[in-house]
């Protein structure tokens, strides 16, 4: 699990990005992930489970929840998106805070972190070459995510029968 608070500098970008006023308060609406969770799994069923938990947490409210591995972004990314709030109890009120968390499995975390290393190299708009390699990876990595879930599967099913 890592957990990240986005610098006021980052804050101010990023509005300033989206057209939205420099304030306080215009960050707090316009802005879901000041605070980002990021939690990575073994297996995809993990990432599942893991929605259920926080779903059913009564103190956690869900607002959104974008599923990038049932429909992975045209670039090959995936991973699985909530918004929620939680609660931040103050002396005379209590806070809703917004959280981005991000669930993903080893693999989609390999894959999103050396993607984003790479997004940051000025490759041109030519390389389409580098963007469908990218693609390709992510592809024959969630292969492998899905070969590992079903060893995993196998290997619950016998440790059950033969124990
Ligand atoms: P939601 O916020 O779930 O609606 O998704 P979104 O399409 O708005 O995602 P957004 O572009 O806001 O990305 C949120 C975060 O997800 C980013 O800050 C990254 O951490 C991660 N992310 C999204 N898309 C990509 C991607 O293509 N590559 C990588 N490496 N990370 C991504
Ligand atoms: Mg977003």
């Amino acid at each position: 699990i890592k957990a990240r608070v986005k610098t006021p500098r980052s804050i101010m970008d990023k509005l300033t990005r989206l057209g939205c006023e420099l304030s306080v308060e215009s960050a707090r609406k316009n802005l879901t992930d000041i605070a980002g969770i990021r939690v990575i799994c073994s297996y995809i069923d993990d990432i599942y489970l893991i929605v259920n938990l926080l779903t059913a947490q009564e103190d956690i409210k869900v607002i959104r929840t974008s599923d990038y591995i049932k429909n992975p972004k045209p670039n090959g990314y995936r991973s699985l998106h909530m918004i929620v709030t939680i609660p931040v109890f103050l002396s005379e009120r209590t806070d809703h805070v917004k959280v981005e968390i991000q669930i993903r499995t080893i693999g989609m975390d390999f894959w999103a972190s050396l993607e984003h290393e790479l997004s940051f190299k000025p490759i041109e708009e030519k390389d389409k070459v580098i963007a469908q390699e990218l693609k390709e990876c992510a592809d024959v990595i969630s292969n492998i995510d899905l070969r590992m879930q079903k060893l995993h599967n196998f290997t619950i099913r016998s440790k059950r029968t033969y124990k």
